[in-house]
């Protein structure tokens, strides 16, 4: 246990210090009206409207399957549209974005996630009880957080990447409160599987293929299902999030969930 965490640990180091600088130069902000554009109307008949799965707000939706992309990392997400355009990471939820990605080319996938990044929707989180009346398999919240912020037998924990609650540590690392839970699941199947052509392989290093390696079905359901309503900061918590945490404009507003 000790071992894995000092790896994992290390390996992160290396990434932010050699992945980070040698990719700066496509993590420049591109064109936010025309990203808006594409975002809405697609491009011709090459790429569909990304509204189109994601929802116009950009939360995603859980019964496709598909991720919440509004205030996501800018860098984290040119990564994956550049992995999905050179089949690096291959969409086994709907066989789409494989396409979508190659139709665009690198300048309009920087204007589109630079629309996205921008998105501050206010979103709770998945609704777990309509997800669970529909049969999904729902985990256990509370089990959840404490794998997330303190690790669990075997398992580091989430926030030594990821941030507390899953808010992002920036750059390489997404941001994980307030995802779908559909969609993180999914992916912590894929990264357990970690092939490229059934599962997903294209995490710096294997970082998260190693810890999913680690996790049950059920440890992946409980951390799923509390990550994805975990707000960015605790209710009373004068602290503000660090520089580069997303989401912690998220309000509540009162919804059903
Ligand atoms: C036909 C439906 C569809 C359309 C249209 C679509 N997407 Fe996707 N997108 C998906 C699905 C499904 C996934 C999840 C893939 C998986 O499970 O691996 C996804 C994943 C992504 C991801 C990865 C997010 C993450 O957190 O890793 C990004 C980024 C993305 N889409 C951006 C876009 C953009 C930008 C557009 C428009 C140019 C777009 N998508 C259009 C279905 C779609
Ligand atoms: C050693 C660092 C590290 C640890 C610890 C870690 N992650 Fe990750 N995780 C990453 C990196 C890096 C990525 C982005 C991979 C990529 O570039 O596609 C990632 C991506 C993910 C994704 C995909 C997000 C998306 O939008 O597609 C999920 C889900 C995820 N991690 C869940 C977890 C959970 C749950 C835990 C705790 C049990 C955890 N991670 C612990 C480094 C880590």
């Amino acid at each position: 246990m000790r071992y894995l965490k000092s790896a994992v640990g290390v390996a992160a180091v290396f990434a932010m210090s050699f992945i980070i600088p040698a990719q700066a130069e496509s993590f420049q902000a591109g064109d936010i009206d025309n990203g808006r554009k594409i975002f809405m109307e697609g491009k011709g008949d090459a790429v569909p409207a990304c509204q189109s799965c994601h929802g116009a707000g950009g939360l995603g939706q859980d019964d496709m399957g598909t991720p919440r992309l509004a205030h996501q990392v800018f860098a984290y997400e040119i990564k994956q549209l550049t992995d999905f355009a050179t089949d690096k990471r291959i969409d086994n939820t709907m066989g789409a974005m494989n396409g979508v990605a190659k139709g665009l080319t690198p300048q309009e996938r920087r204007d589109v996630i630079t629309y996205v990044e921008s998105l501050k929707t206010p979103f709770l989180g998945s609704d777990l009880k309509s997800l669970k009346e529909d049969g999904v398999d729902v985990g256990d919240r509370s089990r959840g957080a404490m794998i997330v912020e303190y690790g669990a037998e075997g398992i580091v924990s989430c926030k030594s990447c990821h941030g507390f609650h899953g808010r992002s540590a920036g750059r390489i690392f997404p941001m994980l409160g307030g995802q779908r839970y559909v969609y993180l699941l999914n992916q912590l199947h894929a990264w357990k599987d970690g092939t490229v052509d059934n599962g997903r392989a294209n995490d710096p290093m294997g970082m998260m293929r190693k810890v999913a390696a680690t996790m049950s079905e059920k440890d992946m359901q409980d951390v799923a299902a509390f990550l994805t309503g975990a707000l960015p900061y605790t209710s009373g918590n004068p602290m503000a999030p660090p520089r580069g945490a997303r989401g912690f404009e998220l309000k509540n507003t009162g919804g059903s969930h």
